[in-house]
């Protein structure tokens, strides 16, 4: 029993020798991605300071973000909770920064406890004079793990003496304003994005193979759309170690590495004896290279295939079910018609004391160069040669690779719904809104506002204060975004296409005629003493019009607002214009008798003529009248 301890120990002790040796050979070249953080106030601190982008939650890649910064006076280290909305703002107030001092627990726990007190981003100030850091997440941390998915603001790292500054101007009661900038925080040279995700085919390593699986899942089709439109370029990598020399006879490196210790992977369970062994996985990582290499070699290529496989792989063949080997892997090639000859090819002899081109390849882009770090940890995103900072999640992973585009080469996906930002929920964004009809629209660099497009009618404003719909078909969206109304059966409405913008409050009506500035009110043609204004006549308003009663038996005459007689069509008030009326009308009636006269002496001398005539000669009316002729000569 003791011996057998001491053998396990010894097995771990060589087991992290090994390990050890070779990330010495390859790292110490880890690269601090950066944000810019620019102080708009007070005066005296103006200007462009370095932050160091945190290795969680989510970088606002290609975006800004402005706040005011507030010191907590107690719990500065941010180790516990904070009261509760103690940095929400409210609404119409600027986002607020939670400023933390470094120290004491992990970066994520401070940022955590900030977002729930409702902190919009937060700047941990390093405690000790040296030049920026990158703050990365817990490892192997149960009760961080818990809360780290669900972290999703900003964090910046500052250097010790700018966080001094600032909480001295804190501390004179001074505002603190301060933009936060990531829109170079990713470079954006053309129009391709090129992006590298180094993961592990490895799928009991617990909750950090989890998140790999997940978000392998997750982002497959959103990757796979990129890839197909020609917007990425996406290569996948698997970290390989080797064996150093002297173990390469040991039974770790036997069992962990393949081609006599040239690849090696770690054992998944870290136990020997049991499960699979390392060497499985680097010759299911090998697979992986090759199904990509295969597919991406293809005529058609089709590179996204390797997505496909690898989701399907981890569904059909985990560990778990004992199904992690090369029979299942064959299993899902076939079914995604994967060249598995082809693939059986590339991966050569496992056993042969040779190179393996594909895994020696790995091994050599593992040790960073230009401006990409070394890649010693899993999982790692390089996305245009810049490692991605923050969490692992399809929507702040895909901001991050939008903004490797410039601002107008953004592929149609990078300003779709499923990139939202969400920052349109909060008070609309602040732009421009009418019932179900929003200028504000998710994009991943924030939300903009922009007078839309609905059922084909264009709005159009500035998007913050005013949208208007133009053109025709404007009053079948919400009436034009003006006031309609009906009351018994009665219908009112100030939009027309007969304008071809604007409210026009019908007549009878008056007001802003807009729906949200009071719309259309009667006016009170009576009360106003506007019409209806004959002597003894009755006057009663209604909805959008007026009734008047004529006193004596007298008709009311509407068009002239005056009462007429019945009889005589005499009007008391203006008899002269019903004589004139009456008087052109009899004009009109005489011309017209005139004329009908005139006309029917005609058509009666006419027929008297043509009867005469036609007694003596055939009229082409009439045919043929054979007495009345000779041999078709006529006679006058
Ligand atoms: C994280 O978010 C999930 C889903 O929104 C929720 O179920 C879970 O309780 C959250 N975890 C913590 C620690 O708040
Ligand atoms: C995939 O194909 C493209 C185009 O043929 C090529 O540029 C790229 O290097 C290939 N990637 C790999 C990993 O073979
Ligand atoms: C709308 O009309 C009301 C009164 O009818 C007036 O007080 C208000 O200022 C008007 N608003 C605009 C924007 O004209």
């Amino acid at each position: 029993m003791e011996k057998m301890k001491r053998m396990k120990g010894l097995r771990i002790a060589l087991l992290a020798a090994a390990v050890m040796l070779a990330v010495e050979l390859v790292s110490g070249n880890f690269v601090v991605e950066e944000n810019s953080l620019a102080v708009m106030s007070p005066e005296s601190l103006k200007g462009t300071y370095r932050s160091a982008i945190g290795n969680f939650g989510v970088p606002k890649y290609g975006g800004t973000l402005s706040g005011v910064v507030i010191y907590p006076t107690v719990n500065m280290k941010g180790c516990g909770k904070f009261p509760h909305d103690h940095f929400r703002s409210n609404s119409g107030e600027r986002p607020k920064f939670a400023l933390i001092d470094r120290g004491d627990c992990y970066f994520a726990t401070k940022v955590w406890n900030a977002q729930q007190a409702g902190a919009a981003a937060v700047l941990v100030v390093d405690n000790r004079d040296e030049d920026l850091i990158t703050m990365n997440s817990p490892e192997e941390d149960p009760v961080a793990s818990k809360y780290l998915p669900n972290i999703s603001i900003p964090s910046a790292l500052i250097i010790k003496k700018f966080g001094d500054k600032l909480k001295t101007a804190l501390s004179n009661k001074e505002l603190v304003a301060i933009k936060l900038d990531w829109r170079e925080a990713m470079p954006h040279p053309d129009e391709r994005v090129e992006y590298e995700f180094w993961t592990n085919s490895n799928d009991e390593c617990g909750p950090k193979c989890d998140d790999q699986v997940e978000f392998v899942r997750n982002f497959k089709g959103v990757a796979q759309i990129l890839e197909r439109g020609g917007y990425t370029q996406f290569t996948p990598h698997y970290i390989t170690w080797f064996c150093p020399q002297a173990f390469i006879e040991s039974k770790q490196c036997k069992a962990q590495c393949i081609n006599n210790g040239r690849y090696c992977a770690p054992d998944p369970e870290l136990d020997f004896t049991r499960g699979y062994d390392g060497k499985q996985v680097v010759t299911e990582n090998l697979r992986q290279l090759c199904v990509f290499k295969v597919a991406n070699e293809s005529l058609p290529r089709q590179p996204w295939k390797w997505w496909d496989y690898v989701t399907d792989f981890q569904i059909r063949c985990r560990m778990k079910d004992n199904r992690y080997g090369p029979e299942c892997a064959e299993e899902v090639m076939k079914s995604l018609s994967i060249d598995v000859d082809a693939v059986r090819k590339c991966i050569g002899d496992p056993n042969a004391d040779a190179d393996n081109e594909i895994l020696k390849h790995q091994q050599d882009v593992q040790v960073g160069e230009g401006v990409r770090g070394d890649v010693t940890i899993l999982p790692t995103l390089v996305i245009n040669q810049r490692q991605y900072r923050g969490k692992l999640d399809k929507t702040a992973v895909l901001k991050a690779i939008c903004a490797g585009y410039l601002e107008t080469t953004d592929p149609p996906i990078c300003l779709s719904d499923t990139i939202e930002t969400n920052e349109c929920a909060d008070n609309n964004g602040g732009c421009w809104e009418r019932g179900s009809i929003t200028a504000c629209k998710d994009t991943f660099r924030g939300r903009v506002c922009e007078c839309p497009l609905v059922h084909g009618v264009q709005f159009e404003g500035d998007g913050y204060t005013h949208c208007e719909a133009h053109g025709l078909g404007r009053c079948k969206v919400q009436n034009g975004g003006c006031w309609e109304e009906t009351r018994l059966g009665v219908y009112h409405s100030a939009c027309s296409d007969y304008h071809h913008h604007g409210c026009h409050c019908p007549l009878g009506f008056e007001g802003n005629a807009s729906k949200v500035e009071g719309g259309c009110v009667d006016i009170d043609e009576c009360a106003r003493k506007l019409k209806c204004q004959c002597p003894d006549c009755k006057c009663t308003n209604t909805w959008g019009s007026y009734e008047c009663e004529c006193a004596n038996d007298l008709l009311y005459f509407h068009e002239h607002d005056t009462c007429i007689n019945r009889k005589s069509g005499q009007s008391k008030a203006a008899g002269w214009v019903v004589s004139l009326i009456v008087l052109a009308g009899l004009s009109v009636l005489g011309l017209g008798s005139y004329v009908v006269y005139k006309y029917r002496l005609r058509t009666y001398m006419d027929s008297e003529i043509r009867a005469i005539m036609a007694q003596y000669m055939p009229l082409d009316s009439q045919g043929e009248v054979q007495n009345h002729s000779h041999n078709g000569v006529r006679e006058p």
